[in-house]
Parts: structure tokens; sequence; C-alpha cells
């Protein structure tokens, strides 16, 4: 597989949903490196955009490039095997199973050996499960939770877990990480944390990360570029600076805090740390 980072390039992306039109022709693009955050109230089509981009919804019509891939026709599974890969909203690991294995199911899709081979405890699978355990511990390493290996995922307080799940995406050596609401229900300090680690995951990976976030104060420190989404349409683009400018966007934040949707990241527009807050 080709290493280097394409740029992602959403164009035009519709998604509707009987009468609801989720996302109306968004397009945005996600420079190889960079940080990008889509931001915007609740319902206003975030996780629909990744849910599109991951290859779990279908577009109604538009594009998503991924280098020379058009990612809207494609399975979950191919998109993941291009190198995109991504965190839920709400944890989705195996509770009951130990940090380690729910990494290992992060290398699934670089397993080479089988299912067959593995099971006939062949050399060459026991040499491959032996360099995947390598990698998963040096991950683990990287995120901050070796000691945690063995410990079911069940038993770790939530911002742990989200960090878990974090993991788990980069077991499967992305090269363009989707990350829905990484410090959502997190306190200021596990906030603090998870920032702290996306920076560590750019610097050293050198990989694109498209963050949806509520947390403005959040998007102010990581982002590079931010795109924002109001009732499925796109209402601005640009730098941080020049989004939280934006009459638009402070009206569409504004605007939801006062029927309280949410009230995150309104301290974060004037350059609060945007730590607290509710999200509902
Ligand atoms: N599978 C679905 N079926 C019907 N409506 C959906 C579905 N997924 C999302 N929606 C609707 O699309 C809109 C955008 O939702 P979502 O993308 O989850 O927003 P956000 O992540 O920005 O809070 C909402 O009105 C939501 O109810
Ligand atoms: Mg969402």
């Amino acid at each position: 597989m080709d290493d280097s980072v394409p740029r992602l390039e959403v164009r035009d992306v519709t998604v509707r949903f009987a009468g609801l039109t989720a996302l109306d022709a968004v397009g945005f693009t996600v420079e190889p490196g960079s940080v990008h955050a889509v931001i915007g109230p609740n319902g206003a089509g975030k996780s629909t955009c990744f849910n599109v981009l991951s290859g779990v919804y279908r577009a109604t019509s538009g594009s998503v490039r991924f280098g020379d891939a058009e990612l809207t026709a494609l399975a979950p599974h191919r998109i993941a095997a291009l190198g995109v890969a991504r965190t839920f909203q709400n944890i989705a690991l195996s509770a009951h199973l130990s940090v380690r294995d729910n990494l290992m199911l992060g290398r699934h899709r670089l397993t080479r050996a089988g299912f067959v081979s593995a099971g006939l405890r062949l050399p060459s699978a026991r040499r491959e499960a032996a360099a995947h355990g390598e990698r998963v511990t040096e991950i683990a390493t990287f995120v901050g939770l070796a000691e945690r290996l063995a410990t079911p995922v069940g038993l770790l307080p939530y911002g742990v877990q989200k960090r878990v799940e974090l993991a788990r995406a980069l077991c499967m050596e992305p090269r363009l990480l989707l990350l829905d609401e990484p410090v959502a229900g997190m306190n200021g300090g596990e906030r603090r944390d998870m920032a702290e680690l996306i920076m560590a995951v750019r610097e050293s990976l050198g990989i694109s990360i498209l963050l949806v976030e509520h947390d403005m104060g959040m998007v102010m420190r990581l982002a590079d570029a931010v795109t924002v989404l109001d009732f499925g349409r796109r209402i601005a683009d640009g730098t941080p600076a020049e989004v939280q400018n934006d009459p638009g966007v402070v009206r569409a934040y504004l605007g939801a805090a006062a029927e309280s949707v949410t009230i995150d990241g309104i301290d974060g527009i004037d350059g609060g740390a945007g730590t607290g807050g509710v999200t509902s």
C-alpha cells in the first residue's frame, strides 16, 4: 500500500433520510497531515458526515475522494483498507475483552495469515501474530495504556476507554483518522490529556485527522482548519480564528444555547478554555 497521506476531498455531499436533509451539498478539503475540525450544534449533520466518509451511510449524491479513490461507493471494510479509521461518538469496544484483545481486533484488516493458517498454528501465522502483538504494545505505550493491557475495557474509567478507542483506530495504521467527539463526557483534565494525545498523534505519525467536536476551546487549540455545519449546511470554512469571528457561526451557537440544545463551547467562542460544559 502507498504510505503517503492523500488529500480528502468532500464535494457536494447530500444525505437525505425520509423527509429530512441531514447534509445539503456539503464540501470541504482535508489537507494531508492537517487537523481539520467539523463543528456545529447538535443535529447539524456532523456524525452523518462521518458515517458517509466511513461507508456506514450512503450519500444521496456527491463525491468523497481520498487520493485517487472514490469512497462513496465503497463498503466500510474497503474504506478501512484504504487507511481510513474512525472512532464513534459512543464507545464501541468489547467491554468484556482486555485492552490488548480490543487492540488486536484493530489489527484485523492487516492480518495476512487468515483464519485457516492461524487455526492450524502454522509458524508463519505465529510469527505474524507476534509481530502484531509487538505493535499493539508499542501503540498502547504511545497512548499511555501500557499498564492496562490486561484489563477488561469495561472496568476502565470512561476517559481511559476513549483512549482505548483511539488506540484501536491507530492499530489500523490509518492515513486518515476520523474522531467523533473524542472528549465528549470528559472532565477538564481528561480533555487536556486527550488534546495532547491528538497533537502527539499528528506530530509523530504525520497522518490527517478529521475531528468532530463540540468543544470550541478544543477546536481552537488543535485544528488547522474548521468547517462549520448548521442544519446540514456548511455555514463557514476557514482557520479557527476566521471561523470564531464569523457572525453566522456565533449565531448558530448562541441560537442552539438559547434553545438549550447544547451550551458547550460558548465560552470557547471568546477564546476560553472550553472545558466543562454539557453535551446533551
Ligand atoms: N439513520 C438516520 N435516520 C434518520 N435520521 C437520521 C439518521 N442519522 C441522523 N439522522 C438525522 O440527521 C440529522 C443530523 O444528525 P447527526 O449527523 O447525528 O448530527 P450531529 O452529529 O451534528 O449532532 C438529525 O436531524 C438526525 O436526527
Ligand atoms: Mg453527532
